[in-house]
């Protein structure tokens, strides 16, 4: 089965996404944060750092558009294969956040299945009727939620995704109205992962692995998924995906290594010091639930005000402190 680190935005930028995979791998697909169509189809200039394949050597990477028009849509598959030659998009329907969901993107889609059953078929027809004959498209997988208000609403979207059938679909089992909180509904993601898999389009899980115990009894549960998506695990344990492939836990010093060279990134590739001290303490957020007996080790970290220090609060904080 394989392994994807999901899209995270501000998180998951190109210099993170290579240097997990240079420290840890196990992934067999990294997708970028998301990418907003629009009618000019011209990327911005974060977006075109984050997706140069120059940018993202050594490992296959999956650009993700997030849209409400078809012909849009369809003008971002055909250009992000022709400019960099990628060979799988991935369409964004579960964002859950507000300014995402007021324009009908992300989890917006989610709302109206009218809509959604619109975008579909027109998607479909931009892909058959605008294009020529002959030209290769990328290969779509959808990244969606179980409904929007509520996980009742998965029928009706597994009936629409069945009659619009893409290559892969990437299941996280919760509401919008959940946003990224709360139980997982797991007999409706049943229901999903039966209905997709007998139609034979590809099902991958996502939601809540965090340890190597929470993927095997998923893999156990879902024996025909192709594959799990790991958000915040992976940010929490970078070594998780190499783990559960057989390899090695990080240990102390592999971890602080890690973490230093994504300091030295980001101070690099950032000017100002502060925005620096905010992208990593933004990814330390994430990581702290590995790390326990240090409380006043975290604070002082949090409380560092320039990037040398937090360097040395940084060093101290995960030599005494006892991970997983
Ligand atoms: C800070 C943050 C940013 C995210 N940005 C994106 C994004 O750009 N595209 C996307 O499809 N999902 C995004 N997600 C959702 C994750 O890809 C993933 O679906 C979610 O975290 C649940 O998986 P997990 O439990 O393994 O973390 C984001 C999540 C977080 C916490």
């Amino acid at each position: 089965m394989e392994i994807y680190f999901a899209p995270m935005e501000g998180m998951t930028p190109s210099l993170l996404r290579n240097l997990h995979n240079e420290f840890f791998g196990g992934c067999d697909k990294y997708f970028t944060p998301f990418i907003s169509t629009n009618e000019n189809y011209l990327l911005n200039h974060k977006e075109l750092r984050d997706v140069d394949p120059e940018n993202n050597k050594n490992l296959t990477l999956v650009p993700q558009i997030i849209s409400n028009s078809a012909h849009q849509s369809a003008e971002y598959l055909y250009m992000i294969h022709e400019k960099y030659g990628y060979k799988e998009v991935n369409i964004n329907m579960g964002c859950p956040s507000g300014c995402v969901v007021s324009k009908a993107k992300g989890s917006g889609m989610l709302r109206d299945p009218d809509f959604l059953e619109d975008y579909m078929t027109d998607l479909e027809k931009e892909i058959k009727e605008i294009r020529p004959e002959g030209t290769f498209l990328p290969d779509i997988s959808i990244k969606t939620r179980i409904g929007y208000y509520s996980e009742n609403e998965h029928k009706r979207l597994t009936e629409i995704f069945l009659a619009h059938p893409v290559k892969q679909i990437i299941i996280h089992p919760r509401s919008r109205t959940q946003m990224y909180q709360g139980k997982v509904c797991m007999d409706e993601f049943r229901y999903m992962y039966e209905a997709f898999t007998d139609a034979g389009i590809g099902v991958v899980y996502n939601g809540d692995i965090l340890t190597k115990e929470d993927y095997m009894r998923i893999a156990e549960e879902f024996p025909k998924l192709e594959g799990v998506m790991i958000g915040r695990g992976l940010l929490r344990d970078p070594s998780l995906a190499r783990y559960i492939k057989g390899g090695k836990q990080a240990d102390n010093e592999e971890y602080l290594k890690y973490m230093e060279a994504v300091l030295d990134g980001y101070s690099e590739k950032i000017p100002s010091e502060k925005n620096v001290l905010a992208k990593i303490k933004d990814l330390w957020n994430f990581a702290k639930p590995a790390f326990s007996e240090n409380e006043k080790g975290y604070k002082d970290m949090c409380k560092a005000d320039s990037v040398e220090s937090f360097r040395v609060c940084m060093r101290q904080y995960v030599r005494n402190s006892r991970l997983f």
